[in-house]
């Protein structure tokens, strides 16, 4: 059966300062693993002469995540919009520190209901659900394509496949530098992991 490989992006500067959102370039770490992901790609049983696409979305930490898969593995890329990260609003560049300290009743409502609470100016997990619709339609038609994305919207794709509840979907653990690699089957999925050791 086909499969459908999954990833977050490389670590990006932001996420060693803990800031949210942006645009941040990926550190010496994320680039680190990106250089691995052919090689584990390959481990994780692709054939190497069966092409996938590689979707990422428009930023450039997923973009820079894909780089060497694309050319080394001489697989396509196509960037979507809809794999963008939760789009944070006003809240947009803050540490989680800074969102509780400026804007506290909203901290505590996200910590309440994460899978409802919306950003002012920005989305809840609910709109990525949304807007992953047309994903997840491609995803329906056949697979052997590689997602490259972020930690909210990954979540949401998992939760699609895994049949996790949106009270536990926006918790779900899903660590950097670890490819996922799920193949549908007609009684539940499987799921394997295999972790880059970076
Ligand atoms: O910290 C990385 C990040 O991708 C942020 O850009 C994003 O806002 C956040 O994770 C989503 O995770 P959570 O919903 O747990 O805040």
């Amino acid at each position: 059966p086909r499969s459908i490989w999954l990833s977050r992006h490389g670590e990006s500067e932001y996420n060693l300062t803990k800031q949210i959102g942006g645009d941040a370039d990926l550190t010496k770490n994320g680039q680190a693993y990106a250089k691995l992901l052919p090689e584990l790609l390959i481990k994780s049983g692709l054939p190497t002469d069966e092409k996938i696409v590689v979707w990422t979305s428009t930023l450039k930490r997923t973009n820079q995540t894909a780089k060497h898969v694309v050319e080394e593995l001489g697989y396509s890329k196509l960037e979507w919009k809809a794999l963008d990260e939760i789009d944070g609003g006003i809240c947009d560049h803050m540490t989680y520190a800074e969102i509780k300290k400026k804007y506290p009743e909203d901290f505590a409502r996200r910590d309440e209901d994460k899978y409802n609470y919306r950003y002012p100016g920005g989305e809840s997990y609910y709109d990525v659900v949304k807007r992953l619709e047309p994903i997840i339609m491609e995803l329906e038609r056949g697979g052997n394509v590689m997602i490259i994305t972020h930690q909210a919207v990954l979540r949401c794709i998992w939760a699609y496949f895994n049949e996790t509840g949106s009270d536990k979907s926006p918790w779900v653990k899903i660590p950097l530098h670890t490819l996922f690699k799920l193949t549908p089957r007609a009684y539940g999925n499987k799921v394997e992991e295999f972790a880059s050791g970076v």
